[in-house]
């Protein structure tokens, strides 16, 4: 046996050093760099002009180049494709638009060899119209009988006619609630009609949607981006009826969505219980499989109060990462006071209880970045959300600062977000490398002579540069190491220009300085300390290298961004 000395002197030995090695304290998920790739428009293997599979095994090698950690992938799932994906008609099958499972397996299999995790989307809310499990409850046949929301609706006594159980208008506008002649019921969907609503109350529905998690863990899949979570439960009484919700007053159209509060469609109670529950069935899972940390992403534009209630509550854990769309609300007017704005608006509640942050720059369901804050804004944005502390999330093509394109209406219905769905810029040829068919399903934009990874991989400052560079810093250990006591800080230090700042305490320290407004900006004593400029936006007069004393004067251009690196320590 050991001396009992030895033996303590061992576990203090190993206390030592778990408490000093930063990057053993962040798991892999904490510090991320995050990718949604639109399956449709990211890469065409076959030339229907459709993005597939394939096509993103083929360019897994550029994911690994530019920094990714991790790809969530839009569904790719069986579908009719009445909101492209998001109507799911078999949540174990994939589209053959897409591909087929085998294609799915040598994606993951490449994908893993390469050291980049995949992440499903997860859409648990509705399945399609066309889904076996809708046209089961459709015939009440057994067991599926309620796995839908169904009610008889309210008998109008003047004219007879059943009308809807609630005054409830769907996010997409018009009822919540759609008649079915078959079964003589209305039906809710929160979106479309062809997405109907799965009842989370059913324990019969938790068993099949847990059952579509283990099928894609077991293939392999490293997490799950879970889609419209806010919108899972709906408020129900014990007699089976459903409350109104009271007019906002932010609209006058009473078939929008904004019509009304939506106390009794969002954030139910119910809603946090199934989040948990596959949490907890994800982490049983990793133990017993011994996996790395299975991530569940929270799609929920809810206030940071309730996300800190969807990461936990108590003893129960749920989501690690409830998407922060806070920095989505920013625009082309934007100045550093109001950036700050944001990050506080995250930073100040979640950040004391969780420790935890992450940055959503841009998805398909919003206007691109290069659109919404104007072109010369996307290099800021990604030295601000690779800079700030956690895990960094960006839209396919931000990298190289794709704009929205305009689309051409031709249908009676046309989808107001395909604008920032349009296919990706590879390079300079036909179809910008994406497709080799001879129409593609969306118009390429026509500035991809400009915007593509071919020609802005030659340019040293390129937006696509400027994108790597930062998910390189994001390796270090500085920028690891923000759980440590002044592991990082950020403010606007003046109405135009946020400062953030990046240290392991140790060796070295990197200053992000970011000028969000049209004008020079002079800074004076900033530090007592030389730093390095180490990454420079495009119209910097500085170069790589150059050495600037912060002590002194110094000055930005107009929407100049830089990184500066220097030894820790001696402000
Ligand atoms: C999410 C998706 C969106 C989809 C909706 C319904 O908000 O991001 O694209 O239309 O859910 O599934
Ligand atoms: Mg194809």
């Amino acid at each position: 046996m050991l001396p009992r000395v030895l033996l303590i002197y061992i576990a203090a030995l190993l206390l030592y050093c778990g408490s000093t090695a930063a990057e053993s304290t962040v798991d892999w998920w904490e510090s991320a760099t995050l990718y949604q790739i639109y399956p449709r428009s990211f890469m065409d293997s076959d030339g229907d002009g459709v993005g597939d599979l394939n096509g993103i095994t083929s360019r897994l090698e550029y994911l690994k180049e530019i920094g990714v950690t991790a790809t969530w992938l839009s569904p790719i799932f069986e579908s009719p494709m009445a909101d492209f994906g998001y109507d799911i008609s078999n949540f174990t099958k994939i589209d053959p638009s897409f591909g087929t499972l085998a294609d799915f397996d040598a994606m993951i299999a490449k994908a893993h060899k390469l050291g980049v995790k995949i992440i499903l989307d997860f859409v648990p809310n509705h399945s399609s119209d066309e889904c076996e499990w809708f046209q089961k409850s459709i015939r009440r046949e057994d067991g599926y009988d309620d796995f839908y929301v169904w009610e008889d609706g309210i008998l109008n006594a003047e004219t007879d006619e059943r009308e809807p159980p609630s005054n409830w208008v769907s996010v997409f506008s018009g009822p919540m609630w759609t008649w079915n002649q078959q079964r003589q019921q209305y039906y809710l969907h929160q979106f479309l009609a062809k997405q109907p609503d799965l009842d989370f109350s059913n324990p019969m529905v938790r068993e099949h949607m847990q059952a579509v998690l283990k099928f894609w863990v077991n293939r392999g899949v490293d997490g799950f981006r879970i889609d419209a979570v806010p919108h899972i439960g709906e408020k129900r009484f014990a007699n089976g009826t459903y409350p109104d919700e009271p007019v906002s007053g932010w609209s006058d159209n009473s078939n929008s969505y904004d019509y009304h509060n939506h106390i009794y469609t969002k954030d139910q109670p119910l809603t946090l219980e199934v989040v948990y529950e596959w949490r907890k069935y994800l982490d049983e899972y990793k133990v017993l499989h011994g996996r790395d940390t299975i991530v569940l992403i929270a799609e929920a534009y809810s206030s940071v109060e309730v996300l800190s209630d969807y990461i936990n509550n108590g003893s129960h854990v749920g989501t690690q990462i409830p998407m922060n769309f806070n920095l989505m609300y920013l625009n082309g007017y934007s100045t550093a006071r109001n950036v700050e704005d944001s990050v506080r608006g995250w930073m100040n509640t979640i950040w004391p209880k969780h420790q935890s942050a992450n940055w959503v720059v841009g998805n398909h369901d919003n206007d691109r970045l290069a659109t919404r804050m104007g072109q010369h804004k996307v290099d800021l944005m990604t030295m601000l959300v690779h800079g700030l502390p956690g895990t960094s999330v960006t839209y396919y093509g931000e990298e190289i600062g794709m704009s929205n394109v305009a689309t051409e209406c031709t249908a009676i219905y046309c989808e107001d977000r395909d604008p920032e769905r349009t296919p990706m810029q590879w390079d300079t040829s036909k179809h910008a490398g994406f497709s080799t068919g001879p129409t593609t399903w969306l118009p390429v934009s026509p500035a991809y002579k400009l915007y593509n990874v071919a020609t802005e991989r030659g340019v040293a400052r390129s937006s696509l540069a400027i994108f790597k560079g930062m998910t390189q810093l994001k390796e270090t250990s500085a920028f690891k190491s923000f759980k440590e006591p002044n592991g990082f800080t950020f403010a606007a230090i003046t109405e135009q220009v946020f400062q953030i700042t990046r240290t392991d305490s140790h060796s070295e320290e990197y200053r992000i300085l970011i000028n969000m407004g049209n004008n020079i900006e002079y800074l004076h004593g900033l530090a007592k300390k030389t730093m390095e400029y180490v990454l420079l936006s495009p119209h910097s007069p500085h170069s790589f290298g150059d050495k600037v004393d912060l002590s002194q004067r110094i000055y930005l251009m107009p929407y100049e961004a830089v990184v500066l690196r220097g030894d820790a320590g001696s402000y």
